[in-house]
């Protein structure tokens, strides 16, 4: 189905040109004045640069140009050219109706799939999950859903952190903790244990510890970065340790992020782009782009409109060791010929931008990827505490992205607890957890920062996730009174006998002009702002009309329908954003 701008956009174009004057000028948009008009033509003003003619002119010769149609109700001109429009109610009627037959309620799909790849998550292993990781998570899961219900063909990557400076602390801390382990014999020829040398507990002390210690103790640095490279190079035992610590990190990161709802088609890691670096450095040498400097292999990626100096991409450091740069561009070597992507998408802390600018740039110049392959980083802002600075715990440390969900689900309220079992009360603390953790995320846009601000964020009342649960539940309740009065079948648009009934049913036809929206500028937050605006519309027409009371039978038709299609929109736009909602609450 068009969308209803489509709709409109069609017909004034028509108008538009019928009266002279360049098609394009007929776009549609909705309101800004939703006091005046449901939608706005103000494509008057820009004629009136070209054509040199008075806006109000050119909106009346374009008014007059109008055909006959079965959507206008009508239009009102206001100076200095708007044309203001009110559609008629049986069009938005035949138009919902025709949402309400489709299961992704008229949304139409790309006619032009990409193939997109959705680097997120960048967990790094041997690390427990922290605040820091929830953003990339949630974000990259809301965008991935939504390019695939766009109809695009998406893959997503955890990207793990698995091949740096952190293996080489672990593996040298562990050399200095158990020298006798056979891992660490070089003279050892046979096959190495199954079982690892530590768990889960002892991982998770050993990294902050050896961390620490590398960042006042120079010696100590060198080892471990000798060890990240002698790992690297394949030495015997140091992969197999490096096999142990990915066995023992990795369910509990997919534990963790199976908790967030959110998961990946694959879990390659750093580690993955290895293989690829030899040849992919030869041809940077070969090809004359990359050359030695102070010892290191470079390319340089200035550009003549920098504002700012832009360091050049190294690619290997002088000990011949991968770096950060080194795995993202050999990552996307992998990339192009595991999934020729058209557009490679990475979800990161904005603060990586330098990082990401050189790779992109490295891998246009260097050929590692065509030009017309579109590389996104979706930079994103800081989760702060109250005071504004980087979430804390109380004693100052990094909060656990585990034990911050424990803490929300904590903090949710249920009503009627008692008379609910255990495990539900458990269920529903979880699904409303999850909804107020990523909802209050989701509905800041990416870049910026937000205050983590958790009985905000819990609320029932106010802009949250909650909010919209509550909403949602309240109208399954409602649909199952309605089924008790065995009304289903009546479900059909027929008008509308209340003004917030025409509202709402406005908000729910842009549904499909939304989501096309937040695919379009990648921006989930565009998906929040409008399903507050459904719940809130729902919410006002639910206080004015008794629905439960009704028996005129076509008017109950279209309430029913009226509220089948808001909980559709809602169910589905939360969908997108990663979440769900309970049968009741
Ligand atoms: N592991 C990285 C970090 O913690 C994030 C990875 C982002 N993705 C990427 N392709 N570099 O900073």
């Amino acid at each position: 189905m068009d969308t209803v701008i489509e709709v409109l956009s069609g017909i004034f174009s028509q108008a538009f040109e019928k009266a002279g004057y360049d098609a394009g000028l007929g776009r549609a948009v909705v309101s800004a004045r939703p006091d005046l008009c449901q939608f706005q033509v103000n494509g008057a003003m820009g004629a009136a640069k070209v054509y040199h003619k008075a806006p109000m002119m050119i909106a009346k010769d374009v008014l007059a140009a109008l055909d006959e149609n079965e959507v206008i109700e009508r239009v009102d001109l206001a100076a200095p050219g708007f044309i203001n429009i009110m559609v008629k109610d049986s069009f938005l009627c035949r138009y919902l109706n025709g949402m309400l037959e489709d299961k992704n309620l008229g949304f139409e799909k790309t006619k032009e799939p990409k193939n997109i790849v959705i680097d997120y998550g960048g967990p790094n292993v041997a690390k427990a999950l922290h605040v820091g990781h929830l953003r990339s998570a949630v974000i990259g899961e809301s965008l991935k859903r939504l390019n695939r219900f766009a109809g695009h063909n998406v893959i997503s990557d955890a990207h793990l952190g698995d091949w740096g400076l952190q293996m080489g602390l672990i593996i040298y801390e562990l050399s200095v903790r158990k020298p006798e382990l056979c891992y660490f014999d070089e003279s050892y020829q046979g096959e190495y244990p199954e079982a690892a040398p530590f768990d889960l507990k002892d991982l998770e002390e050993i990294y902050p510890f050896a961390s620490a210690k590398s960042k006042e103790d120079e010696d100590y640095l060198i080892k471990a970065r000798n060890a990240t490279q002698e790992l690297q190079k394949g030495r015997r035992g140091y992969r197999a340790l490096w096999a142990h610590i990915m066995n023992v990190s990795l369910p509990d990161l997919k534990r963790n992020y199976s908790r967030l709802a959110v998961d990946f088609d694959f879990w390659k890691g750093e580690s993955d782009a290895d293989n690829y670096i030899p040849a992919m450095v030869k041809e940077m040498k070969d090809k004359g782009f990359a050359y030695e400097s102070q010892g290191a292999l470079v390319v340089d990626v200035e550009e003549e409109s920098d504002n700012q100096p832009i360091p050049p991409c190294m690619i290997l450091k002088s000990d011949g060791s991968a770096i950060y740069e080194t795995t993202d561009l050999a990552t996307l070597v992998q990339r192009k010929e595991d999934f020729s992507p058209d557009r490679v998408m990475y979800v990161v802390d904005k603060r990586q931008w330098l990082h990401f600018e050189r790779v992109f740039r490295c891998a246009k110049k260097t050929g590692i990827v065509d030009e017309k392959t579109e590389l996104s980083f979706i930079g994103f802002g800081t989760v702060n505490g109250k005071d504004g600075k980087p979430f804390k715990t109380r004693a100052g440390g990094t909060l656990k992205l585990s034990d911050m969900l424990d803490m929300v689900e904590d903090k949710v309220s249920i009503k009627g607890e008692e008379a609910l079992g255990a495990d539900e009360v458990l269920n529903l603390k979880k699904t409303i957890g999850l909804a107020a953790v990523k909802y209050g995320d989701l509905m800041n846009p990416i870049e910026s920062n937000y205050i983590f601000d958790i009985d905000k964020f819990a609320s029932f009342e106010g802009n949250t996730g909650p909010y919209i649960l509550y909403t949602m539940v309240r109208i399954k309740s409602i649909l199952e009174k309605l089924r008790e009065k065995g009304v289903e079948a009546l479900a059909c648009f027929n008008g509308f006998s209340l003004g917030s009934e025409r509202e709402l049913a406005l908000a729910l036809s842009r549904f499909s002009y939304i989501i096309h929206e937040a695919v379009k500028k990648d921006a989930p937050s565009i998906v929040c702002s409008y399903i507050y605006e459904t719940a809130n519309k729902f919410n006002v027409f639910y206080h004015e009309k008794k629905i439960l009371a009704e028996d005129d039978v076509k008017v109950l038709g279209s309430l029913l329908a009226l509220i089948k299609l808001t909980l559709g929109v809602l169910d589905i736009s939360i969908n997108l954003l990663g979440f769900n909602a309970p049968e009741r609450m």
